[in-house]
């Protein structure tokens, strides 16, 4: 791929991830219009230095030792023995926690001070010792290297992806692993912002785009589909609405807050893992994965 379709394929990105962000500071801006209250401080946060983002995917506290998780039995596969694994944007240690139980070492580089304090718990609570932690963004870590560098749920997250990638690579002594998803998490919301606002933002990059960004950095990875899982939005309908109000920007007891409990009676579905959102696409997960020295 030439370079002008590598610099295409770099913009594109950027472009979607503005458009979102435009979208999103235009609710938390317009408060009188949306009626969000657009004060009240709630930001996105894609990644270091823009805000954080309480993420209720990963949020839920799971087993470590769970065995009926897909992605995760995928990555024990990939993982070996007695490897050291970097986890960039681990998060809580949805990913991290079930690793350490495998690997020799498992480093997470998470920024969120909120999300490495859960981590930390959930670690203690488990009695996993073989976790290390960098409260940094991706970007300014230096060291160290690892096995697997693996980055999962991120990239979208991520504006400069490119470097980001290239660094990834840097990282590892044999494979950089990622995880994405055909769609993001937050798509199961899309019908919320439809109903509450009459448009929805662009959609965040997923598994296609981050496949072409791959691509047209003259990456190519093995893509290994794990069996999809139904889109659960949350636990229980409390804190699903507190869950949507903060992502919608929305204010308890205004317009748009009515237009959205409606439209959580329309759309909210209670299964056994949870609640899903009538019409929501499975989740489909991909493990991306490659060697760059043998590139
Ligand atoms: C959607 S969560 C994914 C968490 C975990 N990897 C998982 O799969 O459950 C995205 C994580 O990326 C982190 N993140 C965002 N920008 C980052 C950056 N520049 N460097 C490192 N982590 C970042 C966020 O703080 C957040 O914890």
């Amino acid at each position: 791929m030439n370079t002008v379709i590598k610099n295409t394929v770099i913009e594109a990105w950027r472009e979607r991830m503005q458009a979102y962000d435009r979208y999103m500071a235009a609710l938390r801006g317009n408060g009188d219009e949306h009626g969000n209250g657009g004060g009240h401080g709630h930001s996105h946060g894609h990644g270091h230095g823009r805000g954080t983002q309480r993420f209720s995917y990963t949020n839920k506290p799971l087993d470590p030792l769970r065995m009926d998780d897909p992605v995760v039995n995928a990555l024990f596969n990939i993982l070996g023995t007695d490897a050291e694994v970097l986890d960039v944007g681990g998060g809580s240690g949805r990913l991290a926690l079930p690793l350490a139980t495998r690997a020799k070492q498992v480093t997470v580089v998470e920024p969120s001070e909120e999300s490495v304090e859960l981590l930390r718990e959930r670690a203690a609570e488990a009695s996993i010792t073989n976790i290390a932690v960098i409260n940094e963004p991706w970007e300014d870590v230096l060291e160290p290297t690892a096995d697997i560098v693996l980055c999962s749920l991120v990239l979208h997250h991520v504006m400069d992806a490119a470097p980001f990638v290239t660094k990834l690579q840097k990282h590892t002594r044999d494979r950089v692993v990622i995880v994405e998803m055909m769609e993001t998490p937050g798509a199961v919301e899309m019908p919320f912002y439809e109903r509450v606002y009459g448009s929805a933002p662009t959609p965040l990059p997923g598994l296609p785009k981050v496949l072409e960004l791959l691509w047209a950095l003259r990456i190519f990875p093995d893509v290994n589909m794990v069996s999809p899982e139904t889109a659960i939005l949350d636990t229980n309908r409390e804190s699903a609405l507190e869950h949507l109000r903060r992502r919608l920007s929305v204010e308890e007891g205004t317009d748009a807050d009515e237009r959205l409990r409606a439209a959580m009676e329309d759309l909210l579905v209670d299964i056994p893992e949870g609640l899903t959102v009538r019409g929501a696409l499975p989740r489909r997960s991909a493990i991306v994965s490659w060697r760059p020295a043998c590139d």
